[in-house]
């Protein structure tokens, strides 16, 4: 008897670790419409943390740096491509991962993993533009 309540107690088990763990839509709850790089279905707990720890810490700036304001407010339009340092942080976005899986075997890294090895701060150590030495 005691051995089937331990087997049914582990089936149990899994089938709530089988059910917890179904992926979410990826046509998204987190409401993002504009995500080229990052993962489409990122929860918003993970983007922020992108946001502010890697891309405003990182580059020493605030969120206006990289978007725009909204037509008639002062409300950001995140979603918005208008400012080309948006453009230009996708295209760091690329090199990075490329550089950490390239030429750090950090295989199938995303902006934002623990495992990265060379991250926005490597470069930009709190500063929007990284100097290079000598060249002033
Ligand atoms: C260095 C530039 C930069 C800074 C600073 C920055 N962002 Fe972003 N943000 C981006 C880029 C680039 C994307 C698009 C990423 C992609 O295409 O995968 C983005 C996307 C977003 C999105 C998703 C918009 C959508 O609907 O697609 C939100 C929300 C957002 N940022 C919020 C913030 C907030 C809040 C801050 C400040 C705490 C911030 N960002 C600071 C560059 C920046
Ligand atoms: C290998 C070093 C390196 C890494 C890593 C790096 N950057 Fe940069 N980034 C630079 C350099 C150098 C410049 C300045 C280029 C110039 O002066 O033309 C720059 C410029 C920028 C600019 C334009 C700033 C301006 O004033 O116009 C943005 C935005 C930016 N980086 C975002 C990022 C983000 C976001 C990340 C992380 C995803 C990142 N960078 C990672 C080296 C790096």
């Amino acid at each position: 008897m005691k051995k089937y309540s331990i087997v049914a107690a582990l089936l149990i088990v899994i089938a709530i670790g089988v059910i917890s763990s179904t992926p979410a839509d990826p046509s998204s709850k987190n409401g993002y419409t504009n995500l080229k790089v990052l993962p489409r279905d990122i929860s918003t707990k993970q983007l922020q943390s992108i946001m502010i720890d890697d891309f405003e810490d990182g580059l020493g700036v605030g969120c206006n740096f990289c978007h725009a304001e909204a037509k008639g407010s002062h409300k950001l339009d995140y979603a918005s491509d208008a400012k080309p340092e948006k453009e230009i942080a996708r295209a760091m976005m690329r090199m990075t991962v490329k550089v950490n899986s390239k030429y750090f075997k950090a295989r199938h890294a995303m902006i934002g993993d623990k495992s990265l090895i060379v991250t926005c701060t490597t470069c930009h150590n709190g500063k929007p533009r990284p100097e290079s030495e000598g060249g002033e």
